[in-house]
């Protein structure tokens, strides 16, 4: 961190995160908090809520949440540094210059160093773009019917044919040659010495959802090989986190996301006013991607190449949606290959009416599945419906697999009674086959289940304690920081007990600003956010604390107990079983007394 801690909280202080918030969000008076429609996920009814005294905010319908600097680095697309600033100017402060001498350049890590360069290099190759040199560059992607404004807003550029300029550019910042080859827009080799990856292409910075650089596809102008290159993974660069274009398209909330294949599918999308198009970084797309998009939206369409490839990438990508909870349609881009050249054939217009006739993904599985067969064969038609049958048993809930099996059936002209026979006969095959395994998945259910309570129990001590310091008082002796188990549980868990025993008062909000990285401060504001599924009285939330407290000691005696045990210690093992016992006769006497 840049700036003193204690400016910092004197910033977060004075902007009263009840006022900010509400700035963008209405707010209705909820008990202590105030609640109102989240701004990160569609919803109907809220289930934001804001803690004035915790100064945080938590969504408990997506999990966004964390403190006022948390909200604006969300809200805004801000980075830290930016969410301080603005909020310093809100509450008139006046930060000081921050100074960027080689020295502090050296302290700062290595990653925001990464960021630097990614971000002179997307400057650097602007600037060529738009200077002779990269006349050419600018008429080709002209060309292809982008504006100056698109150009502009997607920061395209281009990568000169000299071989090393970026190099000497970069060089001549004062860059070291070890970060400039970690961050792959440098190679080296005997001959060259070091030399430029990208050559005599136009330039695709990729941003991530805060718009940072952090990496870059660059194309031939032209038909050379490869047609795209891309940057290779680094400490900032992970392809199947990060999507193209979604620094754009989170910004509001959207109904859905349109998910394509390529960058240049996004921009024309964006540059006809479809903003809420993304693509996946010339690799497959992934869980993480699609748990990424599931944070904004629940609804992706696909808009992959009409080809067999793109086909075969949708029929891929569905049960990753499936999985992550988001529901999928398909867009048919026939007879044209992509939305880039569908929409400068058709135009925006057209495109709109695709959307709307989107076909949903069960029946786009369905229609693909079609093609193999003949269907004015009986015997091939008979061997479809079968496979029908088989997949419309993902659908475990009966009312909707009834309706699928409705739909399915008037669709493909087959009796609604003889595909359930058919469903249903699959359904009991699958249930016997499913018999074995089932007792074991129970198993790992009941263990995953134990596994999320303790888990559940330590996060409701930690809210616990940040919202009434006196237990602390209470459980001292018992429990402390080392009895959280799990890595970013204990860490929290030490910055808490940290806060308390240095000042005598815990502030949640000032903890979360420790963190830099917004993906922390959600986790970090969670941590405070727990709550009880049901409304208690007095007795009943002492009891609830009581047991809370139990368990958790009693998971981190059995946890040590367990380590114990198998390095062979017997001494610690001895102490163990005594608190253990210590702990039993506890327990008992606080449920009686
Ligand atoms: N891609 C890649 N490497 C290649 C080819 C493609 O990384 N050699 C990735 C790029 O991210 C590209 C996407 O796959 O954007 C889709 O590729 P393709 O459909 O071939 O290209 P288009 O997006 O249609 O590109 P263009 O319109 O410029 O031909
Ligand atoms: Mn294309």
């Amino acid at each position: 961190m840049y700036y003193p801690e204690e400016l910092v909280e004197e910033v977060r202080e004075r902007n009263d995160i009840v006022d900010v918030i509400g700035g963008y969000v209405r707010l209705k008076r909820s008990g202590a908090n105030y609640i109102g429609l989240c701004p990160f996920h569609n919803e109907k009814s809220p289930s934001f809520s804001v803690s004035g005294t915790k100064q945080m905010y938590y969504c408990f319908g997506c999990g966004a949440g964390g403190n006022v600097f948390t909200f604006l680095m969300e809200y805004e697309n801000y980075s830290f540094v930016e969410a301080l600033k603005a909020l310093a100017d809100r509450a008139g402060i006046q930060l000081p210059e921050r100074e960027y001498s080689d020295e502090a350049r050296r302290q700062a890590d290595r990653k925001s160093r990464l960021l630097e360069v990614n971000k002179e290099a997307g400057r650097y190759y602007y600037y060529q773009l738009k200077s002779d040199r990269g006349a050419a560059a600018w008429q080709y992607l002209a060309g292809r019917g982008l504006t100056d404004k698109t150009i502009a807003h997607f920061g395209l550029g281009y990568a000169g044919k000299s071989g090393n300029e970026l190099y000497q550019y970069l060089k001549g910042k004062g860059y070291p040659d070890e970060l400039l080859m970690q961050s792959g827009l440098i190679a080296t080799d005997e001959k060259r010495g070091a030399f430029d990856k990208f050559w005599n292409r136009v330039m695709f910075p990729i941003m991530d959802v805060n718009n940072r650089v952090i990496g870059f596809g660059g194309r031939v102008m032209g038909d050379g090989m490869p047609k795209y290159l891309n940057s290779p993974e680094t400490m900032i660069f992970d392809k199947s986190r990060n999507l193209y274009g979604l620094n754009f398209a989170k910004q509001k909330s959207r109904d859905y996301i349109l998910l394509c294949e390529g960058y240049m599918d996004v921009i024309a999308l964006h540059q006809a006013g479809f903003t809420n198009a993304v693509a996946s970084l010339g690799t497959a797309f992934t869980g993480l991607q699609a748990s990424l998009l599931s944070r904004y939206v629940k609804e992706v369409y696909l808009t992959y190449d009409s080809d067999e490839a793109g086909i075969r990438a949708a029929l891929r990508a569905i049960p990753i949606l499936r999985e992550a909870g988001l529901t999928a349609k398909v867009i048919n881009m026939k007879p044209y290959k992509d939305p880039d050249e569908f929409i400068k054939a058709l135009g925006a217009e057209e495109f709109g009416k695709r959307i709307q006739e989107a076909t949903g993904s069960f029946y786009f599985e369905i229609d693909v599945l079609k093609e193999q067969f003949n269907m004015e064969d009986p015997e091939e038609k008979t061997r479809f419906f079968n496979e029908v049958a088989k997949k419309l048993l993902v659908f475990t809930e009966e009312l909707e697999r009834n309706n699928y099996i409705e739909a399915v059936a008037k669709r493909y002209q087959v009796g609604f009674d003889q595909l359930r026979r058919l469903v249903n006969r699959y359904g009991a095959m699958q249930s016997v086959g499913g018999l074995l395994d089932r007792e074991a998945r129970k198993e790992n259910r009941k263990k995953d289940k134990a596994a999320e309570g303790i888990l559940t129990s330590q996060k409701l001590l930690l809210t616990w304690l940040a919202e009434d310091n006196g237990l602390f008082e209470r459980i001292r002796g018992i429990l402390g920081p080392k009895d959280f188990t799990e890595g970013f549980f204990r860490e929290m868990a030490e910055m808490v007990f940290g806060q308390y025993e240095s000042g005598g008062r815990v502030q949640p909000a000032g903890l979360i600003s420790r963190f830099e990285n917004k993906e922390e401060q959600v986790q970090a504001a969670e941590m405070f956010s727990a709550r009880l599924d049901e409304e208690l009285s007095d007795a009943g939330k002492e009891k609830a604390l009581l047991e809370t407290v139990y368990r958790i000691k009693k998971n981190s005696l059995d946890i040590e107990r367990r380590r114990a045990a198998e390095a062979g210690d017997g001494q610690a093992l001895q102490k163990i079983i005594i608190e253990q016992a210590n702990l039993q006769k506890l327990h008992i006497s606080l449920k009686n007394g």
